[in-house]
Protein backbone atom coordinates (compact mmCIF):
# COMPACT_ATOMS: atom_id res chain seq x y z
CA UNK A 1 0.00 0.00 0.00
CA UNK A 2 1.30 3.83 -0.89
CA UNK A 3 2.06 5.94 1.36
CA UNK A 4 -0.87 8.45 1.62
CA UNK A 5 0.61 11.86 -0.05
CA UNK A 6 -1.31 13.91 2.80
CA UNK A 7 -2.92 12.97 5.22
CA UNK A 8 -7.03 11.16 5.04
CA UNK A 9 -9.75 11.90 7.29
CA UNK A 10 -12.51 8.79 8.23
CA UNK A 11 -14.74 7.90 10.41
CA UNK A 12 -15.08 4.05 11.99
CA UNK A 13 -16.71 2.66 14.91
CA UNK A 14 -17.44 5.79 16.73
CA UNK A 15 -13.53 7.36 16.11
CA UNK A 16 -12.78 10.39 13.91
CA UNK A 17 -9.11 10.27 12.41
CA UNK A 18 -7.21 11.95 10.68
CA UNK A 19 -3.92 10.07 9.66
CA UNK A 20 -0.40 10.55 7.63
CA UNK A 21 2.77 12.16 8.04
CA UNK A 22 2.26 15.54 8.70
CA UNK A 23 -1.08 15.63 10.27
CA UNK A 24 -0.06 17.22 13.22
CA UNK A 25 0.76 20.14 11.71
CA UNK A 26 -3.12 20.57 11.48
CA UNK A 27 -3.88 20.61 14.86
CA UNK A 28 -4.36 24.02 15.72
CA UNK A 29 -6.17 24.05 12.76
CA UNK A 30 -8.66 21.42 14.07
CA UNK A 31 -9.28 23.59 17.37
CA UNK A 32 -9.79 26.75 15.54
CA UNK A 33 -12.54 25.03 13.30
CA UNK A 34 -13.61 24.00 17.02
CA UNK A 35 -13.39 27.09 18.46
CA UNK A 36 -10.87 26.62 20.91
CA UNK A 37 -9.21 29.88 22.15
CA UNK A 38 -6.87 28.35 24.52
CA UNK A 39 -5.69 24.20 24.68
CA UNK A 40 -4.58 22.36 27.58
CA UNK A 41 -1.89 20.18 26.51
CA UNK A 42 -1.46 17.13 28.37
CA UNK A 43 1.74 15.25 28.23
CA UNK A 44 5.04 14.59 30.03
CA UNK A 45 8.36 15.50 30.70
CA UNK A 46 10.35 12.89 28.43
CA UNK A 47 7.58 13.43 25.71
CA UNK A 48 8.39 17.55 25.75
CA UNK A 49 12.24 16.35 26.36
CA UNK A 50 11.95 14.69 22.83
CA UNK A 51 10.78 17.73 21.28
CA UNK A 52 7.74 15.96 20.59
CA UNK A 53 5.39 18.76 21.34
CA UNK A 54 6.60 21.25 19.39
CA UNK A 55 5.10 20.66 16.10
CA UNK A 56 1.79 21.24 17.90
CA UNK A 57 3.20 24.07 19.42
CA UNK A 58 3.79 25.62 16.21
CA UNK A 59 0.73 24.67 14.83
CA UNK A 60 -1.37 26.15 18.05
CA UNK A 61 0.88 29.19 17.51
CA UNK A 62 -0.09 29.80 13.29
CA UNK A 63 -3.41 29.51 14.87
CA UNK A 64 -3.02 32.35 17.25
CA UNK A 65 -4.24 29.53 20.09
CA UNK A 66 -3.35 30.16 23.31
CA UNK A 67 -2.19 26.97 25.58
CA UNK A 68 -1.11 26.02 29.27
CA UNK A 69 1.60 22.98 28.96
CA UNK A 70 0.87 20.41 31.84
CA UNK A 71 3.97 17.49 31.52
CA UNK A 72 3.20 15.76 35.65
CA UNK A 73 1.80 12.39 33.67
CA UNK A 74 3.55 9.83 34.97
CA UNK A 75 3.12 6.24 33.61
CA UNK A 76 0.51 4.65 34.73
CA UNK A 77 -1.30 7.99 35.58
CA UNK A 78 -2.26 8.00 39.29
CA UNK A 79 -5.86 9.85 40.09
CA UNK A 80 -3.75 12.52 42.00
CA UNK A 81 -2.44 13.64 38.39
CA UNK A 82 -5.81 13.62 36.53
CA UNK A 83 -7.30 15.88 39.42
CA UNK A 84 -4.23 18.11 39.89
CA UNK A 85 -4.72 17.95 35.65
CA UNK A 86 -8.15 19.15 36.09
CA UNK A 87 -7.33 21.89 38.91
CA UNK A 88 -4.68 23.55 36.44
CA UNK A 89 -7.55 23.33 33.17
CA UNK A 90 -10.04 25.56 35.18
CA UNK A 91 -7.72 27.75 36.91
CA UNK A 92 -6.14 28.57 33.69
CA UNK A 93 -9.32 28.94 31.92
CA UNK A 94 -8.40 26.58 29.03
CA UNK A 95 -11.14 25.25 26.58
CA UNK A 96 -10.10 22.02 25.11
CA UNK A 97 -7.58 19.31 25.92
CA UNK A 98 -4.30 18.04 23.64
CA UNK A 99 -2.91 15.15 24.65
CA UNK A 100 0.38 14.10 23.26
CA UNK A 101 1.78 11.00 24.14
CA UNK A 102 1.79 7.60 24.57
CA UNK A 103 -0.93 5.72 26.03
CA UNK A 104 -0.70 7.55 29.88
CA UNK A 105 -0.83 10.69 28.51
CA UNK A 106 -3.40 9.90 26.53
CA UNK A 107 -5.15 8.73 28.51
CA UNK A 108 -4.62 11.22 31.45
CA UNK A 109 -5.95 13.89 28.84
CA UNK A 110 -9.18 11.50 28.93
CA UNK A 111 -9.72 11.80 32.55
CA UNK A 112 -8.68 15.27 32.81
CA UNK A 113 -11.24 16.08 29.86
CA UNK A 114 -14.00 14.37 32.13
CA UNK A 115 -12.78 16.11 35.47
CA UNK A 116 -13.04 19.88 34.05
CA UNK A 117 -16.48 19.40 33.69
CA UNK A 118 -18.24 17.05 36.29
CA UNK A 119 -17.96 17.65 40.09
CA UNK A 120 -16.18 15.23 42.80
CA UNK A 121 -13.08 13.58 42.73
CA UNK A 122 -12.32 10.59 39.20
CA UNK A 123 -12.33 7.84 41.91
CA UNK A 124 -16.17 8.15 41.60
CA UNK A 125 -16.06 7.85 37.89
CA UNK A 126 -14.46 4.40 38.02
CA UNK A 127 -15.74 1.41 36.50
CA UNK A 128 -18.24 0.47 33.62
CA UNK A 129 -20.90 1.16 35.85
CA UNK A 130 -20.16 4.73 36.56
CA UNK A 131 -20.21 5.65 32.89
CA UNK A 132 -24.02 7.43 33.16
CA UNK A 133 -22.46 9.67 35.46
CA UNK A 134 -20.22 11.39 32.75
CA UNK A 135 -23.32 13.24 31.24
CA UNK A 136 -21.51 16.36 30.55
CA UNK A 137 -20.52 18.19 27.66
CA UNK A 138 -16.55 17.51 27.98
CA UNK A 139 -14.23 19.87 26.21
CA UNK A 140 -12.68 18.92 22.49
CA UNK A 141 -9.99 16.62 22.92
CA UNK A 142 -7.82 16.36 19.68
CA UNK A 143 -5.00 12.57 20.70
CA UNK A 144 -1.54 12.62 19.10
CA UNK A 145 -0.30 9.73 19.50
CA UNK A 146 3.38 9.06 20.06
CA UNK A 147 4.06 5.48 20.46
CA UNK A 148 2.36 3.09 18.25
CA UNK A 149 0.55 0.70 21.18
CA UNK A 150 -2.47 1.80 23.02
CA UNK A 151 -4.60 2.47 20.58
CA UNK A 152 -5.68 5.14 23.32
CA UNK A 153 -6.86 7.84 20.32
CA UNK A 154 -9.43 5.68 19.36
CA UNK A 155 -10.80 3.82 22.61
CA UNK A 156 -13.60 4.72 24.72
CA UNK A 157 -12.08 4.21 28.13
CA UNK A 158 -9.02 5.37 30.04
CA UNK A 159 -6.48 3.76 32.73
CA UNK A 160 -6.25 5.54 36.15
CA UNK A 161 -4.34 3.79 39.14
CA UNK A 162 -5.93 4.31 42.45
CA UNK A 163 -2.92 5.49 44.13
CA UNK A 164 -4.12 4.40 47.43
CA UNK A 165 -4.99 1.02 46.37
CA UNK A 166 -2.81 0.62 43.85
CA UNK A 167 -5.39 -0.57 41.50
CA UNK A 168 -6.15 0.51 38.23
CA UNK A 169 -9.40 1.09 36.95
CA UNK A 170 -11.10 2.02 33.75
CA UNK A 171 -13.08 5.38 33.78
CA UNK A 172 -15.71 5.28 30.56
CA UNK A 173 -14.30 9.05 29.53
CA UNK A 174 -15.65 8.52 25.58
CA UNK A 175 -13.50 8.84 22.50
CA UNK A 176 -11.06 11.44 21.69
CA UNK A 177 -12.99 14.21 19.42
CA UNK A 178 -10.47 13.70 16.70
CA UNK A 179 -7.44 11.49 16.44
CA UNK A 180 -4.86 13.11 14.99
CA UNK A 181 -2.11 9.79 13.89
CA UNK A 182 0.66 11.14 12.42
CA UNK A 183 4.11 8.61 12.08
CA UNK A 184 6.43 10.80 11.72
CA UNK A 185 5.69 11.38 15.70
CA UNK A 186 6.89 7.85 16.36
CA UNK A 187 10.11 7.98 14.05
CA UNK A 188 12.56 8.59 17.34
CA UNK A 189 10.77 6.34 19.58
CA UNK A 190 13.87 3.92 20.90
CA UNK A 191 13.62 0.46 19.80
CA UNK A 192 12.47 -1.38 22.82
CA UNK A 193 9.67 1.06 23.22
CA UNK A 194 8.88 0.32 20.26
CA UNK A 195 8.81 -3.59 20.81
CA UNK A 196 6.80 -3.62 23.94
CA UNK A 197 4.08 -1.14 22.54
CA UNK A 198 3.98 -2.84 18.84
CA UNK A 199 3.53 -6.08 21.32
CA UNK A 200 0.63 -3.91 23.33
CA UNK A 201 -1.02 -3.22 20.00
CA UNK A 202 -0.73 -7.43 19.31
CA UNK A 203 -2.33 -8.05 22.63
CA UNK A 204 -5.14 -5.83 21.64
CA UNK A 205 -5.86 -7.57 18.77
CA UNK A 206 -4.80 -10.74 19.99
CA UNK A 207 -7.45 -10.73 22.22
CA UNK A 208 -10.43 -9.05 20.16
CA UNK A 209 -10.13 -11.84 18.19
CA UNK A 210 -10.36 -14.44 20.37
CA UNK A 211 -12.94 -12.59 22.91
CA UNK A 212 -16.36 -14.19 23.46
CA UNK A 213 -18.61 -11.00 22.14
CA UNK A 214 -19.64 -11.01 18.26
CA UNK A 215 -18.54 -8.23 16.64
CA UNK A 216 -17.29 -9.22 12.78
CA UNK A 217 -15.77 -5.37 11.95
CA UNK A 218 -13.91 -5.25 14.98
CA UNK A 219 -12.91 -8.88 14.23
CA UNK A 220 -11.63 -7.81 10.65
CA UNK A 221 -9.86 -5.03 12.19
CA UNK A 222 -8.02 -7.01 14.48
CA UNK A 223 -6.71 -9.80 11.85
CA UNK A 224 -6.40 -6.81 9.44
CA UNK A 225 -3.91 -5.17 12.54
CA UNK A 226 -2.35 -8.68 13.32
CA UNK A 227 -1.19 -8.98 9.75
CA UNK A 228 0.78 -5.20 9.72
CA UNK A 229 2.02 -5.90 12.98
CA UNK A 230 3.76 -9.05 11.32
CA UNK A 231 4.59 -7.25 8.25
CA UNK A 232 6.42 -4.39 10.04
CA UNK A 233 6.83 -4.76 13.86
CA UNK A 234 10.40 -6.18 13.26
CA UNK A 235 11.22 -3.27 10.80
CA UNK A 236 10.38 -0.61 13.33
CA UNK A 237 12.18 -1.67 15.49
CA UNK A 238 15.37 -2.56 13.70
CA UNK A 239 15.13 0.64 11.20
CA UNK A 240 13.05 3.48 13.71
CA UNK A 241 13.15 5.66 10.80
CA UNK A 242 11.59 3.32 8.02
CA UNK A 243 8.04 6.13 7.44
CA UNK A 244 6.35 3.06 6.00
CA UNK A 245 7.24 0.35 8.40
CA UNK A 246 6.22 3.35 11.51
CA UNK A 247 2.64 3.82 9.44
CA UNK A 248 1.94 0.00 9.48
CA UNK A 249 2.60 0.26 13.07
CA UNK A 250 0.65 3.63 13.90
CA UNK A 251 -2.52 2.24 11.38
CA UNK A 252 -2.37 -1.30 13.50
CA UNK A 253 -2.09 0.12 17.04
CA UNK A 254 -5.39 2.14 15.94
CA UNK A 255 -7.06 -1.09 14.44
CA UNK A 256 -5.84 -2.86 17.76
CA UNK A 257 -8.07 -0.37 20.04
CA UNK A 258 -11.05 -0.06 17.78
CA UNK A 259 -10.70 -3.89 17.70
CA UNK A 260 -10.86 -4.19 21.26
CA UNK A 261 -14.65 -2.85 21.57
CA UNK A 262 -15.34 -6.58 21.22
CA UNK A 263 -13.78 -6.96 24.39
CA UNK A 264 -10.08 -8.00 25.90
CA UNK A 265 -9.14 -11.00 27.60
CA UNK A 266 -6.87 -12.75 30.30
CA UNK A 267 -3.34 -11.11 29.40
CA UNK A 268 -4.39 -7.57 29.98
CA UNK A 269 -5.81 -8.30 33.88
CA UNK A 270 -3.15 -10.36 34.16
CA UNK A 271 -0.65 -7.35 32.68
CA UNK A 272 -2.31 -4.93 34.71
CA UNK A 273 -1.23 -6.26 38.09
CA UNK A 274 2.47 -6.55 37.14
CA UNK A 275 2.41 -2.50 36.30
CA UNK A 276 0.65 -1.79 39.44
CA UNK A 277 2.45 -4.33 41.80
CA UNK A 278 6.18 -4.87 39.84
CA UNK A 279 6.54 -2.05 37.51
CA UNK A 280 6.21 -4.08 34.59
CA UNK A 281 5.85 -1.71 31.07
CA UNK A 282 2.38 -2.97 29.94
CA UNK A 283 3.70 -3.89 26.75
CA UNK A 284 6.72 -6.39 28.21
CA UNK A 285 4.17 -7.43 30.51
CA UNK A 286 1.59 -8.41 27.65
CA UNK A 287 4.19 -9.75 25.76
CA UNK A 288 5.66 -12.28 28.18
CA UNK A 289 2.22 -13.38 28.80
CA UNK A 290 0.22 -13.75 25.70
CA UNK A 291 1.35 -16.72 24.47
CA UNK A 292 0.72 -18.46 27.43
CA UNK A 293 -2.90 -17.07 27.35
CA UNK A 294 -3.47 -17.76 23.62
CA UNK A 295 -2.45 -21.81 24.63
CA UNK A 296 -4.49 -21.48 27.82
CA UNK A 297 -7.80 -20.78 24.99
CA UNK A 298 -6.82 -23.42 22.73
CA UNK A 299 -9.79 -25.26 22.82
CA UNK A 300 -12.08 -23.10 23.20
CA UNK A 301 -10.60 -20.35 20.01
CA UNK A 302 -8.76 -22.94 18.19
CA UNK A 303 -10.43 -21.54 14.73
CA UNK A 304 -9.42 -17.74 15.73
CA UNK A 305 -5.79 -18.64 16.85
CA UNK A 306 -5.53 -20.39 13.65
CA UNK A 307 -6.27 -17.36 11.69
CA UNK A 308 -4.11 -15.28 13.84
CA UNK A 309 -1.38 -17.51 12.98
CA UNK A 310 -2.15 -17.27 9.06
CA UNK A 311 -2.75 -13.21 9.53
CA UNK A 312 1.09 -13.42 11.31
CA UNK A 313 2.42 -15.38 7.96
CA UNK A 314 1.97 -19.14 9.44
CA UNK A 315 0.91 -21.62 6.27
CA UNK A 316 -1.49 -24.22 8.33
CA UNK A 317 -3.47 -24.89 5.78
CA UNK A 318 -2.68 -29.00 6.03
CA UNK A 319 -3.13 -28.60 10.18
CA UNK A 320 -5.99 -28.84 11.95
CA UNK A 321 -7.39 -25.91 13.73
CA UNK A 322 -5.70 -27.06 16.98
CA UNK A 323 -2.32 -27.55 15.04
CA UNK A 324 -2.71 -24.49 13.92
CA UNK A 325 -3.65 -22.36 16.77
CA UNK A 326 -0.50 -23.80 18.00
CA UNK A 327 1.88 -22.17 15.95
CA UNK A 328 0.11 -19.07 16.38
CA UNK A 329 1.31 -18.85 19.62
CA UNK A 330 4.68 -20.52 18.98
CA UNK A 331 5.14 -17.36 16.43
CA UNK A 332 4.21 -14.64 18.98
CA UNK A 333 6.93 -15.88 21.00
CA UNK A 334 9.29 -16.12 17.72
CA UNK A 335 8.58 -12.41 17.38
CA UNK A 336 8.65 -11.01 20.90
CA UNK A 337 11.88 -13.06 20.84
CA UNK A 338 13.16 -10.99 17.65
CA UNK A 339 12.43 -8.16 18.94
CA UNK A 340 14.54 -8.17 21.95
CA UNK A 341 11.53 -8.32 24.22
CA UNK A 342 12.11 -10.56 27.60
CA UNK A 343 10.80 -14.09 27.78
CA UNK A 344 9.91 -14.91 31.41
CA UNK A 345 8.48 -13.05 34.52
CA UNK A 346 11.93 -13.89 35.97
CA UNK A 347 13.60 -11.89 33.19
CA UNK A 348 11.94 -8.59 34.56
CA UNK A 349 12.70 -9.13 38.65
CA UNK A 350 9.29 -10.06 39.50
CA UNK A 351 8.99 -11.98 42.69
CA UNK A 352 7.26 -15.73 42.48
CA UNK A 353 5.82 -14.49 46.09
CA UNK A 354 4.01 -11.46 44.10
CA UNK A 355 2.02 -14.18 42.31
CA UNK A 356 -0.68 -15.29 44.67
CA UNK A 357 -1.73 -11.62 45.13
CA UNK A 358 -1.40 -10.66 41.54
CA UNK A 359 -3.41 -13.43 40.64
CA UNK A 360 -6.66 -12.56 43.27
CA UNK A 361 -6.14 -8.58 41.95
CA UNK A 362 -6.30 -9.84 38.28
CA UNK A 363 -9.90 -11.33 39.17
CA UNK A 364 -11.53 -7.88 39.87
CA UNK A 365 -10.06 -6.96 36.51
CA UNK A 366 -12.47 -5.70 33.67
CA UNK A 367 -10.83 -7.84 30.93
CA UNK A 368 -10.83 -11.45 31.65
CA UNK A 369 -14.66 -11.40 31.53
CA UNK A 370 -14.52 -11.08 27.91
CA UNK A 371 -11.55 -14.53 27.56
CA UNK A 372 -13.13 -16.94 25.53
CA UNK A 373 -12.04 -19.72 28.91
CA UNK A 374 -13.49 -18.27 31.84
CA UNK A 375 -10.78 -18.00 34.63
CA UNK A 376 -10.29 -18.98 38.31
CA UNK A 377 -7.82 -17.61 40.39
CA UNK A 378 -6.11 -20.99 40.33
CA UNK A 379 -5.79 -20.20 36.12
CA UNK A 380 -5.08 -16.69 37.15
CA UNK A 381 -1.63 -18.23 39.56
CA UNK A 382 -1.24 -20.90 37.11
CA UNK A 383 -0.80 -18.49 33.96
CA UNK A 384 1.61 -16.21 35.78
CA UNK A 385 3.63 -19.26 37.11
CA UNK A 386 3.87 -20.75 33.60
CA UNK A 387 4.95 -17.20 32.72
CA UNK A 388 7.70 -17.59 35.33
FE1 LIG B 1 -2.95 -2.85 26.40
Amino acid sequence: MAMPKEPISFEVLGASVRLGPGAVQEVGAFFKKAGSKKVFIATDKGVVKAGLVKPSLASLEKAQIGYEIFDEIEPNPSDRTVMAGAELFKKTGCQAVLGVGGGSALDAGKAIQVMAVHPGHVSEYFGVAAASKINQPKPYYIAVPTTSGTGSEVSRGCVITNAVTNTKSVVRAGLPQLAVIDPEMTLSLPPFLTAATGMDALSHSVEACVSNAYNPICMALALEGIRLIGRSLKTAVQKGTDLEARLDMAVASMMGALAFQKGLGAAHSLAHQLSTEAGIQHGVANSILLPHVMRFNLNEASRELSEIGRALGENGSSLSAAEAGERACAAVTRLSREIGLPQRLRDVEVKESQIPLMAEKAMGDWCHPFNPRPCRQADMESLYKEAY
